[in-house]
């Protein structure tokens, strides 16, 4: 693997993990059906109108592939009682699906209950950027409850949403 030289890797990550996010899972399908999905925090909003969103993808992910295959995906925002669902999509056991409960969405990707917000989508750009790969997704439904997020800092889960009144 090629390191960027002038950068030590460990600070480098260290400093991108003091801009705190969501999490969010990111599921799609196989061409067999069988339902996929990763953990991730590169969820971004993009444009408005039309509502395109972002996030990344390793490119050794074994994942890689049903991504690019149905070209559909559902990001679901996951909410502070979902810490269990984030370990298990980011790990690297097999089926990841075997115990969480799902449903198929209007596009026919695999659809987690009880999550924050979801955001079905359908595959407007796939561009490579150095290590991964940047998909960018139209999105064709949506879904928003009252549940807190889930919230990763510095490299660790994060349950405080004290919200901060009139600061804009
Ligand atoms: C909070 C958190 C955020 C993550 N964000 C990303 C991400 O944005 N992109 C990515 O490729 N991996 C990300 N990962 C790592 C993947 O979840 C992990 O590598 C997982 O094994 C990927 O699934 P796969 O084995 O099917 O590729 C994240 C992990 C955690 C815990």
């Amino acid at each position: 693997m090629i390191t960027y030289k002038e950068f030590n890797l460990k600070e480098y990550r260290n400093a991108l993990g003091k801009f705190g996010t969501g999490v969010a899972i990111v599921s799609t399908k196989t061409n067999d059906e069988l339902p996929v999905g990763v953990t991730i925090n590169s969820f971004n909003s993009v444009s408005l109108e039309p509502p395109i969103v972002l996030w990344s993808l390793n490119k050794q992910s074994p994942s890689l592939k049903a991504f690019d295959d149905t070209r559909k995906f559902v990001i679901h925002v996951l909410s502070k009682d979902q810490v269990d669902l984030s370990k298990i999509f980011s790990s690297r056991i097999e089926e990841k699906f075997a115990n969480v409960a799902y449903e198929f969405g209007k596009l026919g990707v695999p659809l987690i209950p009880g999550c924050s917000a979801t955001f079905e989508c359908t595959t407007w750009l796939r561009q490579e950027v150095g290590d991964h790969i940047l998909f960018l997704g139209r999105v064709e439904n949506f879904t928003s409850t009252e549940k807190e997020a889930l919230l990763y800092y510095k490299g660790r889960y994060a349950k405080g949403t004290e919200l901060e009144e009139n600061l804009i």
